[in-house]
C-alpha cells in the first residue's frame, strides 16, 4: 500500500487509516460517485431534447476538455496533500491561509447536495417496495401523478425511506474507506452495469423500439441551441461529481503509482457510457408505449411506472430492477458525499470516525428530513419565495458548485507551482506526462472561463 507509508498523524489517512488497495477499486468507487441521478434521469432526457447525437457531440469535448480536468485537478490537489479540502489546498500552498475557505465552502457543498440527495434516493428506495408489492401495477397510468405527489406530501413516509437510505448509506462509510466504500463499489457497479444492459435489451427489443433510439441518437444541430451548448457543461460537471472537494477526498485514496490521467479518463468514459446506455434502457421503452419523454422525478416516478405496466406481469420484475439500479446508482453517489463531510470532520476535530459517521448522518438526516418535508407539511415554509428543497436546489444546481469549481481550477492553475503539479501527474517523474501542456493550458484559461459562463448565465436565468 504505497499511500500508507506517507501518513502522518495528522493527515486523514490516520483515522481511516488506508487508501483504496487497488487500481480497480479506487476507479470502481470514483465511477460509483460519478454515476448517479443524473446519469440516469438527466442526461437522456437533455440529449434527447437538444438535438440527440448533436449534443452528445458537444458533451463529449466538455466531458473529456472541462470535466475530466477538473477531475484531474482534484485528484492532483487531493493526492499531493493526503488531506481534506480545507487542509489540502493549505498543504499544497502553506502561506495563503484563505484557500482554506475555498475547502470550507466544499465541505458545505457536500452536505448540501447529500441532503437533497437523500431525498430523491428514499422515493427511489420507497418505490422498489412499491413496485415489488404490486402498488404500482395495480395503478392506471391517470393516477400515477397522483400517487406520487400523495406520497412525497405524506408527513412521515418519505422520511423513514429517507433514513433507511442514509443509515444504509452511513453503515458503509463505518466500514471504512476499503472494507465499506471500495468493497461495495467493486460489487455494485459490476451489478449496476449489467442491470442497464438487461434493460436495454428489453428496451430495444420492444415494438417501435427505433423511435425511442432516433429521439436519443439522430444528429439535430437546428435543437443545439446556447441553452443546450451550456446544459451540457453544466450536465459534464455534475455528472462527474467535480467541483465540491468529493475527488480531492478520493485522490488522497489513490494508491501513489496510479496514473491520474489514466485514471480520470476511465472514470470519464464509463461515466458517460452509462449515462448512454440509461437512455437506450429508457426512451425506446418510453416512445414503444406511447409515453411523452420526460426527465426528473416526472420520468423516473411517473411515465416510467406506466411503462413497466404497459409491459404485462414481467413488467413488475423490470420496474424492481429499474428501482433498484436507480437506488445503487444514489448510494454509491451518496457514499462519496457522506465520505468527504466525514474525512474532513475527522480531520478536523478529535473524534474518530465512527463518531464523525454519527454526528455527521445525524446532521444529513436532520436537513434532508426537512427538505423532504418542503414536500408536505414545511410546505408554507419559503426561503426567498422557494420552499426548502427548491432553494437548496438552486444552491446545488446553480451557484455553490460552480464557485467550488472556479476556486478549485484556479487554486490549481495560478497558485500550485507548475513542478509540484508535473511531479504529482507523472509520479515523482516515473510518467510521461506530453499532454501536460494541454492541460494545464485548459486549467489556467479555459475551465475558468467556461465556468464563470456557466455560474453566470445560471445566476442569469434564476432571476427571470
Ligand atoms: N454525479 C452525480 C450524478 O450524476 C451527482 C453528484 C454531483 C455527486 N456532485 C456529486 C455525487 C458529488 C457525489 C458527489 O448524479
Amino acid at each position: 500500500m504505497p499511500t500508507a507509508t506517507t501518513k502522518t498523524n495528522n493527515t486523514i489517512m490516520s483515522d481511516n487509516n488506508q487508501g483504496f488497495s487497488s487500481s480497480f477499486g479506487a476507479i470502481m468507487a470514483a465511477v460509483g460517485s460519478a454515476v448517479g441521478l443524473g446519469n440516469i434521469w438527466r442526461f437522456p432526457y437533455i440529449m434527447g431534447k437538444y438535438g440527440g447525437g448533436a449534443f452528445l457531440l458537444v458533451y463529449l469535448v466538455f466531458v473529456f476538455m472541462i470535466g475530466m480536468v477538473l477531475m484531474m485537478t482534484e485528484f492532483v490537489i487531493g493526492r499531493r496533500s493526503q488531506h481534506t479540502p480545507p487542509k489540502a489546498f493549505l498543504h499544497n500552498r502553506p502561506d495563503k491561509k484563505g484557500w482554506k475557505y475555498l475547502g470550507y465552502l466544499c465541505v458545505f457543498t457536500c452536505l448540501m447536495i447529500i441532503s437533497q440527495y437523500v431525498v430523491i434516493s428514499g422515493w427511489t428506495t420507497h418505490y422498489i417496495v412499491d413496485s415489488a408489492v404490486g402498488t404500482l401495477s395495480s395503478l392506471q397510468a391517470g393516477d400515477m401523478a397522483q400517487h406520487f405527489n400523495s406520497f412525497v406530501a405524506h408527513p412521515w413516509l418519505p422520511v423513514l425511506f429517507l433514513l433507511i437510505f442514509t443509515i444504509i448509506t452511513a453503515f458503509i462509510i463505518l466500514g471504512g474507506v476499503q472494507k465499506g466504500i471500495e468493497a461495495v463499489s467493486k460489487i455494485l457497479m459490476p451489478v449496476l452495469l449489467v442491470l442497464v444492459l438487461v434493460l436495454c435489451v428489453r428496451s430495444i427489443t420492444l415494438p417501435n423500439a427505433s423511435i425511442g433510439l432516433k429521439y436519443l441518437f439522430s444528429p439535430d444541430f437546428s435543437k443545439l441551441s446556447g441553452e443546450g451548448i451550456l446544459a451540457a457543461l453544466g450536465q459534464a460537471l455534475f455528472s462527474l461529481s467535480v467541483g465540491m472537494g468529493t475527488m480531492i477526498v478520493y485522490g488522497s485514496y489513490i494508491p501513489a503509482n496510479d496514473n491520474i490521467f489514466k485514471t480520470s479518463l476511465m472514470i470519464t468514459a464509463s461515466d458517460t457510457l452509462i449515462a448512454v446506455l440509461a437512455g437506450v434502457a429508457i426512451f425506446p421503452a418510453v416512445f414503444s408505449f406511447g409515453q411523452e419523454p420526460a426527465g426528473g422525478p416526472g420520468l423516473v416516478f411517473q411515465v416510467l411506472p406506466t411503462v413497466f405496466n404497459s409491459m404485462g406481469n414481467i413488467g413488475t420484475v423490470f420496474a424492481v430492477m429499474f428501482f433498484f439500479l436507480l437506488a445503487l446508482a444514489a448510494l454509491t453517489s451518496a457514499i462519496s458525499l457522506l465520505e468527504t463531510i466525514v474525512a474532513w470532520l475527522c480531520e478536523s476535530s478529535s473524534l474518530k470516525r465512527s463518531s464523525s459517521t454519527i454526528v455527521v448522518t445525524i446532521a444529513v438526516l436532520a436537513i434532508g428530513a426537512l427538505c423532504s418535508m418542503a414536500y408536505g407539511p414545511l410546505k408554507e415554509f419559503l426561503i426567498l419565495g422557494d420552499n426548502l428543497f427548491d432553494f437548496v436546489d438552486k444552491l446545488n444546481s446553480i451557484y455553490l458548485p460552480p464557485i467550488c469549481a472556479i476556486g478549485t481550477v484556479i487554486f490549481l492553475g495560478w497558485q500550485m507551482k507548475k513542478d509540484d503539479i508535473i511531479d504529482e501527474l507523472s509520479n515523482h517523474g516515473t510518467l510521461k506526462v506530453g499532454y501536460f501542456k494541454y492541460y494545464y493550458f485548459l486549467v489556467r484559461f479555459v475551465a475558468p472561463i467556461a465556468l464563470l459562463v456557466v455560474l453566470f448565465t445560471g445566476i442569469i436565468n434564476s432571476l427571470q
